[in-house]
C-alpha cells in the first residue's frame, strides 16, 4: 500500500527557499577566485550527489550536462554554433524518494556550472500559484517566478494545477508558467513533481506541456537494502554509528512492513525520522548515566530503534 498525500487545497505551508552558501562574485581577479571556487562548489555538490543512495540516473544526468558545458565551451571558443541549454524537468516519484533533497543540489550545481545566476530553489504548491479571483492568479504566479529567477522553481504536486479543468484558476497558473519558462528560459529551470501516475495524466490533459520539459526523472521507491544504506548515510553525516543490531533491527522493521504491502509509505523520510527518533532516544538511555564516553555518545544501538518505532 502507497499512502498518499491528500493535495493541499489552500496555502498551509509558506514557499520554502533554500539560498545556496555561496554568492557570486564580480571583478576580473574575483571572477578567477570565483571559477576556482565555483569549481571547489562543483566538486563538493557532485560528491554530495555522489553519496546519495541509488539515483543513478540523477548522477548520469548531471554528469552529462558537466560534459556538454565543457563542450560547448571548446566549440565556442573555435568559433562553432554553441546551443543554449533547456533544463526544465519533470520529476515522477512517490514521497521521501529524494526529489526535493534533488532539486537543490542541482540548483547548487548548476550555478557553478555557470548555468544559473544564483542556484536558490523557490518551492512552491498549487496554493503560492493559484488566487480567488479574475487576475489574481497571474499576479500570484508572476511573483513566485520574479523570487525563483536565477534558480529553480520547484512546483510539488504538479499536477493538482489541472485539478479544476478549463474554468479553475490553475489553467491561468500554467499558462503563465509556460510563458515565463520562454522568456526566462536563460536564468529559470523550472521542475514539477508529482507522483508518477498523476504527472503522466497531468502531462497527457496539456498535450502542448510534455515537449516543454525535455527531462523526465523517474524517482523509485527504494528496495530494503538502500533504506539500510540510507540509514547508515544518515547517521554517519550527523556523527553517529549504527551498532550491527541496530542496522539489523531497522532491516527487520523494513521486511516486516514489506510483507504487510506498506513499505513504501514515507520511502527515506520514514527511514529519517526512525533515525531522528533513534538519536532521541539513544540521549535518554544515555542522560542517566555518569562519565559518557565518546563512543557512547556517537552510538545507536537495537534498543533504540525499537524505542523509536514503539513512540
Ligand atoms: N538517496 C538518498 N540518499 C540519502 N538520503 C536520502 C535519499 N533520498 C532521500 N533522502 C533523505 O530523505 C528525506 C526525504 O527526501 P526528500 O524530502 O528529498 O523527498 P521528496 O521526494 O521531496 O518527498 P515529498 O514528495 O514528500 O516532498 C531527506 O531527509 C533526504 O535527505
Ligand atoms: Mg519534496
Amino acid at each position: 500500500m502507497v499512502i498518499k498525500k491528500i493535495p493541499p487545497l489552500e496555502g498551509k505551508k509558506k514557499p520554502r527557499i533554500y539560498q545556496p552558501e555561496t554568492e557570486p562574485k564580480t571583478g576580473t581577479a574575483a571572477n578567477r577566485a570565483a571559477g576556482q571556487q565555483n569549481n571547489e562548489d562543483l566538486d563538493c555538490l557532485l560528491s554530495e550527489l555522489n553519496s546519495l543512495i541509488g539515483m543513478s540516473k540523477v548522477k548520469g544526468l548531471v554528469r552529462e550536462i558537466k560534459d556538454y558545458i565543457s563542450i560547448q565551451q571548446q566549440r565556442r571558443a573555435i568559433g562553432l554554433m554553441a546551443e543554449p541549454l533547456v533544463l526544465h524537468m519533470i520529476f515522477k516519484g512517490n514521497p521521501g524518494t529524494g526529489k526535493t533533497t534533488v532539486a537543490r543540489i542541482l540548483g547548487k550545481a548548476f550555478a557553478s556550472m555557470g548555468l544559473l545566476s544564483k542556484g536558490h530553489l523557490t518551492e512552491v504548491e498549487r496554493a503560492d500559484l493559484v488566487g480567488e479571483y479574475i487576475g489574481h492568479t497571474a499576479l500570484k504566479t508572476r511573483e513566485m517566478i520574479k523570487k525563483s529567477i536565477g534558480g529553480i522553481l520547484f512546483i510539488d504536486e504538479a499536477y493538482s494545477l489541472a485539478r479544476g479543468g478549463e474554468k479553475d484558476f490553475g489553467k491561468e497558473a500554467i499558462d503563465t508558467l509556460v510563458k515565463a519558462m520562454e522568456d526566462h528560459k536563460e536564468d529559470l529551470i523550472l521542475i514539477l513533481a508529482g507522483y508518477r501516475g498523476e504527472m503522466e495524466a497531468f502531462l497527457r490533459s496539456n498535450p502542448g506541456l510534455r515537449s516543454r520539459f525535455p527531462i523526465h526523472m523517474e524517482f523509485p521507491d527504494y528496495k530494503i537494502e538502500e533504506l539500510v544504506e540510507i540509514a547508515v548515510l544518515l547517521t554517519k553525516n550527523r556523527e553517529y554509528i549504527l551498532t550491527f543490531g541496530a542496522k539489523e533491527k531497522i532491516r527487520e522493521i523494513l521486511y516486516r512492513d514489506a510483507d504487510r504491502g506498506d513499505l513504501a509509505m514515507g520511502n527515506a523520510r520514514y527511514i529519517r525520522n526512525l533515525v531522528e527518533g533513534a538519536m532521541r532516544k539513544q540521549a535518554v538511555r544515555l542522560a542517566k548515566e555518569k562519565n559518557i564516553t565518546k563512543k557512547a555518545l556517537m552510538t545507536l544501538e537495537g534498543q533504540d530503534i525499537l524505542e523509536a518505532l514503539e513512540k
